[in-house]
């Protein structure tokens, strides 16, 4: 029987965890985590990512700032304002929400985020955490997307994994979680010779291509967990992922659905990641 992953009731399972760590945290310490997010412009998109962030950050007790900034901010003033913040010690978390407009530089804005203050992971120092194996903030999609394979099987050590996609954001973090797992792990792209093969070796398959239904049930292997981290929008309006569903579902051993797979799993790791800051921070051992 295939299993599907639904990635929204897990998600909502480990907000309330969250919560009441936050409830706990706060009648410990007498402080609430905070997180501060920048937002520049106004691409639509990023508008709707910022008020799920912000809505999920209330509901978990978690304090929540969002600094919106015009189009034309320059360099100097995000820089400026990220100084602030890192500065502040009553922010625990920062987070910038990317696409930057084109005239900023995004990786010197986020490399100016001080890494114990680096909610998404992705500075150069965390993203280096993670391959020497020390501790670190974790990128959000990827920490979840193990959750929730994790859900499914607890030991991966000696599985063979796939990630379809090289992305800084998912598809390079998603392989060295896999490999700090003890699994052997193949990263896949757009220039990758006979995918479909490739994609038939994995017992855990990761697909984060952006390509919609992309990956078919002939390219995967009986029994394999497959996570779908794609979200395209068809002509119709409808969402639909990377990988082909109705086709690939009976197939495999376990398969995430979109909507309602990691995208949730994604903004309760941010909550996650904003609470392990607030907690080292504070010199606190979580106990989640
Ligand atoms: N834009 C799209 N996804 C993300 C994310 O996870 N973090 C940030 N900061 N920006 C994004």
């Amino acid at each position: 029987m295939s299993e599907i992953i639904y990635g929204n009731l897990i998600a909502e399972k480990y907000r309330l965890k969250i919560r009441d760590e936050v409830a706990r945290l706060k009648a410990s310490t007498g402080k609430s985590p905070a997180l501060d997010v920048v937002i520049v412009g106004e691409d639509p998109a990023s508008q709707i990512y910022v008020r799920n962030k912000e809505k999920a950050a209330v509901e978990a007790g978690i304090r929540s700032t969002v600094h919106r900034l015009p189009a034309e901010t320059t360099q100097t003033e995000i820089l400026t304002l990220i100084e602030e913040l890192n500065l502040d010690p009553e922010v625990n978390g920062i987070l910038v929400q990317l696409p930057l407009p084109k005239k900023i530089n995004a990786p010197a804005v986020v490399e100016a985020v001080f890494p114990s203050k680096d909610v998404d992971g992705f500075h150069p120092v965390n993203l280096g955490r993670l391959m020497t194996g020390e501790r670190g903030m974790i990128p959000c999609t990827p920490k979840g997307c193990l959750k929730l394979i994790k859900e499914v099987r607890e030991d991966l050590t000696g599985l063979s994994a796939v990630v379809v996609g090289r992305s800084t954001i998912v598809g390079k973090p998603m392989a060295q979680l896999l490999l700090n797992e003890n699994c052997t792990v193949t990263t896949a792209h757009s220039k990758t010779k006979n995918l479909a093969e490739v994609c038939r070796r994995a017992d855990v398959l990761v697909v984060a291509a952006g390509r919609p239904r992309f990956i078919t049930d002939d390219m995967v292997k009986e029994g394999a967990i497959v996570i779908d981290v794609g979200i395209n929008r068809l002509e119709n309006g409808k969402l639909c992922g990377d990988v082909d569903f109705e086709s690939v579902l009976p197939k495999c051993a376990a398969l995430t659905p979109v909507p309602k797979g990691v995208g949730p799993m994604t903004v309760t790791m941010l909550l996650d990641n904003t609470v392990e800051a607030f907690c080292r921070q504070n010199v606190i051992e979580r106990n989640l």
